[in-house]
């Protein structure tokens, strides 16, 4: 007997949406109650920082070392900001939600194709996080895409590929000023992440998510208290919200300023920066009134470099602090996310140092 609640599905799980689409569907099947879910509840805060990109460009240096003292703050005390006036385009990033959205909607079949069977295959859509590991599986589809520094798509709808090409580097470039900045609120040079962590190779995934409206969204769980592994992850949605971040040891929800990107902090940069600037914890809710879509782009180093604390963060006096977090390969360090359940900060708590 499997541990699994949901052993009936054997090699392959339906996906959530067509699960959502049963008819007169009132109450969600058991194998998607995650009892104790949501317990806390959630504040609003009108507190989350808020960046403004163009004052990381700006040659006034006042309004610059402002922008970058609230980076380093925001880094520091959240891991967690909204960017505003960061120059993508409105219109590319409903088109990134809308075709998102139609890859979803395309029929089971087709979406099949793209299903993938390792976690470091560079095309795989599927539902939940690891849906065979899960006792409770989650009201989610993902797909999820490898698009630097080789660029994957998945070839159907037609435009995706275009579409994507264009967010996706335009997410790196916004991902590589804000890491510059960052490097500076750390008293480094501009390019010390980016030298160090050889951010030329540096490895993106494209993540499309996709939340059907729930009816008991107080039972079911979009995606578990999580962090990202990686530097920076950049996210958008479609003004539906369910992003709640954990702040001070209480959720918070994340009701996103129009046209802002949702930027979190990630497992590497708290690594690099020896515990200066923490992971966020952060998870996704569901809701009974719409379908929610969701598209995370996450930024990490190269796969093949090792990331511990930056030689600058560690002191070399004895009053100093000494390296937090053991050095790992990047690579190993996001098959070991990707592959077990996704659980808190389960796999950054094992690099920990402590004493230090
Ligand atoms: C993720 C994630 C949250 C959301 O994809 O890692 O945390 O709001 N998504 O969809
Ligand atoms: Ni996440």
């Amino acid at each position: 007997m499997a541990t699994s609640a949901v052993a009936q599905f054997s090699d392959t799980y339906s996906t959530v949406k067509v699960v959502s689409e049963s008819p007169d569907l009132n109450s969600i099947p058991s194998h998607y109650i995650h009892s104790t879910s949501l317990d806390a509840s959630p504040e609003d805060s009108k507190a989350i920082p808020v960046i403004d990109f163009s004052h990381l460009t700006s040659n006034q240096s006042d309004q610059w070392y402002k922008a970058i003292q609230d980076l380093g703050e925001a880094c520091e005390k959240w891991g967690f900001f909204m960017v505003v006036n960061h120059g993508i385009p409105e219109s590319l990033i409903r088109e990134v939600i809308e075709v998102t959205d139609k890859f979803f909607n395309m029929p089971e079949e087709e979406k099949k194709r793209f299903e993938g069977k390792h976690v470091l295959d560079p095309v795989r859509c599927g539902t939940s996080f690891n849906a065979s590991k899960e006792k409770a599986l989650f009201w989610r589809d993902f797909l999820k895409v490898f698009v630097h520094p080789e660029f994957h798509c998945p070839s159907d709808p037609r435009a995706f590929r275009d579409i994507m090409l264009e967010y996706c580097e335009s997410s790196r470039n916004v991902t590589k000023k804000l890491l510059g900045a960052i490097s500076e609120s750390l008293n480094l040079d501009e390019r010390a992440i980016y030298n160090a962590l050889e951010l030329d190779s540096m490895f993106q995934i494209f993540i499309g998510n996709y939340y059907p409206r729930c009816p008991q969204p107080e039972l079911a769980m979009g995606m578990p208290p999580h962090s990202d592994h990686g530097l920076l992850t950049i996210l958008i949605e479609n003004q539906v919200g369910g992003l709640q971040i954990m702040h001070e040891g209480k959720w918070v929800n994340v009701n996103a300023l129009p046209n802002s990107l949702l930027v979190n902090t990630g497992d590497h940069l708290e690594i690099f920066s020896n515990g200066k600037y923490k992971s966020v914890v952060h998870r996704a809710v569901v809701n009974g009134r719409a379908t929610r879509i969701s598209v995370a782009t996450a930024h990490g180093p190269s796969l093949e470099t090792t990331v511990g604390p930056a030689s600058q963060l560690v002191g070399s006096t004895s009053s100093s602090q000494g390296a937090r977090y053991a050095a790992m390969k990047y690579k190993d360090f996001m098959y070991s996310q990707q592959s077990n359940q996704l659980d808190g900060k389960s796999i950054l708590d094992r690099l920990r140092i402590h004493g230090n």
